[in-house]
């Protein structure tokens, strides 16, 4: 029998994946400050609390193997909320796996963290999934700064930590970048095993993208860990570029972060 914490399980990513992460002998603790009405008791347990709740936070993390660390601001926000609820609410989380001796996380990292990196820097090879980071805003800047907490909390502790930098985890591609960008359900669920597998031990930094014909972000650190993406957003493409020509001179499709480098710092997207 084993435990799988979610935080922030009632967004759009905790909702898609918990159909997909059921598993004979693996119950799902669901974290997040939002209510979940449709839980599966056999199967899920739900705890309602913030990650700034330091109590919550550990009564959350107690008896569990795993956390995947979904919750927080997923998008642009004030610096003090960035601060408060993405950078020391994840620190609560490491601080809560030592304490109860859970042995690995799994954090949202994101595209944001390396938003400034283009494709003509990525040259003739896809760019590093643990390319150095280069944030387009404040809530990059929080993803950059929860990926070196895990650094810290491995060295230190020897968690083993494994930071995606996910794309655009939707149902479909949102938009035309994400033709790029879009890791599909079945890809993320996919990403995730990967991350709990033993091949995942140690601390690894990999893209979270599907296997997309227009994608230049390299599977090569997501392989290591044993993530073999299966799907490729280019079914979506004729719809999505009926109004875009696809070129990298277009800056949306030019930078890793898109929009987001251009995007007012602080401000809610
Ligand atoms: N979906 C994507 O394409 C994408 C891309 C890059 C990174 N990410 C990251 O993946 C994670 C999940 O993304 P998502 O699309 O599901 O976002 P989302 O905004 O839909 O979900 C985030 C969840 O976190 C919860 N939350 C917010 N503040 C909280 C707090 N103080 N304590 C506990 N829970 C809190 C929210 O209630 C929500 O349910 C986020 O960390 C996001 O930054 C997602």
């Amino acid at each position: 029998m084993s435990t799988l914490l979610i935080t922030g399980a009632a967004g759009n990513m905790g909702r898609m994946l918990r159909p997909l992460l059921r598993r004979p002998g693996r119950t799902l603790r669901l974290f997040d400050i939002a209510a979940i009405d449709d839980i599966d008791t056999a199967t899920e347990e739900f705890v309602l609390g913030s990650v700034t709740d330091r109590e919550a936070v550990d009564a959350a993390v107690a008896g569990v193997d795993v956390v995947l660390h979904l919750g927080g601001l997923s998008t642009e926000d004030s610096w003090s909320n960035i601060l408060s609820v993405n950078v020391d609410g994840t620190q609560a989380i490491y601080e809560a796996a030592v304490r109860h001796g859970v042995t690995r996380v799994v954090t949202a990292s994101s595209n944001h963290a390396v938003g400034f990196w283009t494709h003509d820097e990525a040259g003739e090879t896809a760019l590093a999934g643990d390319v150095e980071t280069r944030p387009d805003g404040f809530y990059g800047w929080s993803k950059a700064a929860i990926e070196a907490l895990g650094r810290l909390y491995h060295d230190r502790f020897g968690i083993d930590v494994i930071n995606l930098r996910i794309g655009s985890s939707f149902d479909r591609p949102p938009n035309y970048r994400g033709l790029a960008s879009w890791m599909s359900p079945a890809d993320t669920a996919r990403l995730i095993e990967a991350s709990l597998s033993a091949r995942a031990n140690g601390f690894h930094t990999v893209w979270g993208v599907s296997n997309n014909t227009r994608g230049w972000w390299s599977q090569a650190q997501g392989a290591v860990i044993g993530y073999e993406p299966e799907d490729d957003s280019e079914v979506f493409a004729e719809e999505l570029l009926a109004d875009h020509e696809w070129t990298f001179d277009d800056p949306i499709l030019q930078r890793v972060g898109g929009a987001f480098c251009d995007h007012p710092l602080g401000q809610r997207m």
